[in-house]
């Protein structure tokens, strides 16, 4: 990192500092924060949190210090024997005591990127919680602000349900699409996800919470994650998972970083000294703290020793490693300095400050939640994160009258698929659809009661019929009565497993049946990632509406009859088949569990579109790729290095049709020559809606770690002087205008302040 990023870095952190000091001085309370300047001088808000957490950890003894560093889980656990402690929120995911004596709060933990969790063995109700989409249906939006206004509603919320850390922030890359858990991340590629999940969280934090960016690092499928190693090389993660969380922590500063639970080459992510000394607090200047994941602590002396501050979830560890009994003892044979049980604290009390934790407690004040205006948060985010995949013949939108519409599976007439695991949000209204999927974590199956039956059958005007789809024949008959039929098809996925990418319990077969009775046919995908579509030439059209949160019907009616642009870009490439991936059979798969294996990354950097593009492979759809209700020209591509050497690229945009729509226009840049791990790059973006006719123009400068190499020996980003290319259009292999741009080259520091 050259000095001027790390400027930036420093001045966000100032910034964030500032602004939680001027947040409380804004409720005019200067005479009682005077006062209680007086007896606990670490609430003086015009100091800094540095200097506030130094005055604190002063004053606490060797005791104290350790409660700081040792969480629990929020929930009852019935096979473990385990009653958690007085004071959790009860069905949260975790908790960690405060100190009253010197005003401490607890922090109070709750899961996760689309909104407030509950966990499943909770032994009162479920909270019902505004649900976002998921996380991939965010960043197919390619609209950082709808991510950050989305951050924003589920922090207020978490706040107001009396929780202070949200552990949200999911960033790992989508290496696997089987991976259960792609739909809480959302991208392959490194840029689209630090500015996506950056401004998610700086919407959380907001409200005066700290978000955990997670699971750093190399989380990238669920199948043994316990205990694969995932191996790859430095330069490759440097350029690739590792940046994703580099940028989106420049952008957002979050408080907490979530280590994984998985092995990085061969040291388990909580007890690596690369990933947490060297990389994160080293090279990354981090001054905050590491959580770990729930379960993926393996010892006292090296975990601590390697950098992880806080254990989490109290029963999930074979042992309570961070408790006061193991850690006093490596205290007192000094396996563990005290110095870094100081650091430790340091650490969680800098982010408890600067983060505005201490200054502005949270209290349940659930009554205060406008769940009718979070609604409207979550269906924008819904409606631009929806992408159109086919639209044969101009099928959508749907004409407002059609005469007799069939809508056929996907339970469409109770609600909309929420992904599974610790994320998931139980919706206003409960779960419609009980019963189904796993019985034990990360089942059951859980449905948003928001019917995309109702809100289609709203707005079409003409007779709209329903069928279930569980008999083909049935639904065919239906389908042919009809002027137009719309399936639903639903492919779950959740935390703890991977997932095959065709679509369960034969709706492919449902799909092919209804597509041969009537060529009308449009199919509405919820899915967690990519899946395969055999029955695609026979369809008119095609939407990908992932799992679309607790107004995901309203919002998928909105698109199929154009009211919203379908404006959402896949932020993921959709294999044709498993044989086009790096790994075409799961590691792990079929292992005995608790065996330990390896997962290569044969592919470094090279993730997804990269790999596509590198192998020459033709995907069913490209990352980048979604149609639009308009069409959209792509013109005036410049690409110019300013005095200060950095690229900037600019063009413009035009609505060549009839209806107003909005446009992505995506910039890639290459080496001429070659040289990097695949032809090009994604270097920049914009979203902009645009009139019939209207034209837009838009300009990005390049960070320039996107035109760089790593050089491992010099710690350095090294660009090399030569001619690069630029593109510019619609998807990563949709891409009709390019020039040239001649850089000098230059090296720069990965070690911020260098
Ligand atoms: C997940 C985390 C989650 C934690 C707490 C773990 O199983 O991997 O993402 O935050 O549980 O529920």
């Amino acid at each position: 990192m050259n000095n001027r990023k790390m400027r930036a870095f420093m001045s966000t952190l100032l910034l964030a500092t500032a602004l939680s000091a001027g947040a409380v001085a804004a409720t005019g309370i200067t005479a009682p924060a005077h006062a209680a300047a007086t007896a606990r001088p670490w609430m003086d808000t015009s100091l800094s949190a540095d200097a506030r957490a130094d005055l604190l950890l002063r004053e606490m003894t060797v005791e104290e210090k350790k409660i700081l560093v040792f969480g629990y889980f929020g929930s009852p656990m019935k096979d473990k024997n385990y009653v958690p402690p007085a004071g959790i929120r009860m069905g949260s995911a975790g908790y960690v005591p405060g100190i009253d004596r010197l005003g401490i709060p607890a922090q109070w933990q709750t899961d996760a990127g689309v909104g407030v969790a509950t966990q499943r063995d909770s032994t009162d109700p479920m909270r019902e919680r505004t649900s976002l989409p998921a996380g991939i249906a965010t960043v197919a939006s390619w609209n950082p602000a709808l991510a950050r206004q989305g951050g924003a509603m589920i922090g207020k919320e978490a706040r107001l349900s009396g929780f202070n850390v949200m552990l949200a922030g999911g960033i790992n890359l989508v290496r696997e699409p089987r991976n259960g858990r792609n739909f809480e991340y959302g991208t392959e590629d490194p840029l689209l996800a630090g500015i996506m999940v950056g401004a998610q969280i700086s919407g959380i934090q907001s409200n005066n919470i700290v978000s955990t960016i997670k699971h750093y690092a190399l989380n990238a499928q669920e199948t043994g994650r316990f205990v694969l190693s995932a191996n790859i090389d430095e330069a490759g993660v440097r350029m690739s998972d590792l940046l994703a969380f580099e940028i989106a922590m420049e952008r957002s500063n979050p408080g907490s970083v979530m280590c994984a639970y998985n092995r990085y080459n061969g040291d388990y992510a909580c007890e690596s000294d690369f990933l947490l000394n060297k990389v994160l607090k080293g090279d990354w200047a981090y001054p905050y703290y590491v959580m770990s994941d729930w379960g993926a602590v393996h010892s006292t002396v090296k975990a601590a020793n390697a950098g992880l501050d806080q254990e989490s979830g109290f029963v999930f560890d074979k042992e309570p490693y961070f408790g006061p009994e193991l850690l006093g003892k490596a205290l007192a044979d000094g396996s563990v300095g005290i110095a870094r049980l100081d650091d430790m604290n340091r650490r969680i009390l800098r982010a408890l400050f600067a983060h505005g934790v201490m200054d502005n407690p949270v209290t349940v004040e659930d009554h205060k939640i406008d769940y009718a205006a979070h609604a409207k948060v979550t269906q924008a985010d819904a409606e631009e994160g929806i992408v159109l995949l086919k639209n044969q013949g101009g099928l959508l939108p749907l004409a407002v009258g059609a005469k007799k519409i069939a809508v056929i599976g996907g339970y469409a007439d109770k609600g909309v698929m929420a992904g599974g695991g610790s994320s998931t949000v139980f919706g206003p209204g409960g779960n419609p659809v009980p019963g189904l999927g796993p019985k034990n974590f990360p089942g059951p199956i859980v449905f948003h009661a928001n019917p995309p039956l109702a809100a289609i059958k709203a707005r079409a005007g003409g007779e709209v019929a329903f069928d279930a789809g569980t008999d083909p024949a049935v639904a065919a008959k239906l389908a042919a009565d009809s002027d137009i039929a719309i399936v639903f098809v639903n492919q779950w996925t959740g935390e703890a497993m991977d997932f095959a990418l065709s679509l369960p319990d034969n709706q492919d077969a449902l799909v092919a049946a209804v597509a041969k009775a009537n060529k009308r046919t449009i199919v509405v995908v919820q899915s967690g990632g990519p899946v395969l579509m055999p029955w695609l030439k026979d369809v008119g059209a095609v939407l990908e509406a992932w799992y679309p949160g607790t107004a995901g019907g309203e919002a998928i009616a909105r698109v199929l009859f154009g009211e919203v642009d379908a404006s959402g870009r896949l932020p993921v490439t959709f294999p044709a088949s498993l044989d086009q991936l790096p790994r075409p059979k799961l590691d792990g798969e079929g292992l005995p569990d608790g065996t330990k294996f390896d997962v290569a990354y044969p592919e470094g950097a090279a993730v997804g579109y990269k790999w596509f593009d590198k192998n020459g492979h033709k995907p069913l759809f490209p990352f980048g790729y979604g149609l639009s209700y308009t069409n959209f020209a792509y013109q005036d591509l410049k690409a110019e290095v300013g005095a200060d050497g950095t690229l900037t690229l600019s063009g413009s945009v035009t609505n060549k049709g009839a209806r107003a729509g909005k446009a992505v226009p995506q910039l890639y840049v290459g080496p001429a020559g070659g040289g990097w791990e695949a032809p090009k790059r994604l270097a920049g973006w914009q979203k902009l809606e645009l009139a019939p006719g209207a034209s837009g123009r838009f300009s990005v400068p390049v960070d320039a770690r996107l035109l760089a190499s790593f050089d491992v020996a010099r710690k350095e980003w090294v660009v090399k002087p030569g001619r690069y290319k630029v593109w510019l259009g619609a998807s990563a292999t949709d891409l009709p205008v390019s020039t040239e741009v001649v850089l000098k080259g230059g090296s720069f520091s990965a070690v911020k302040g260098k």
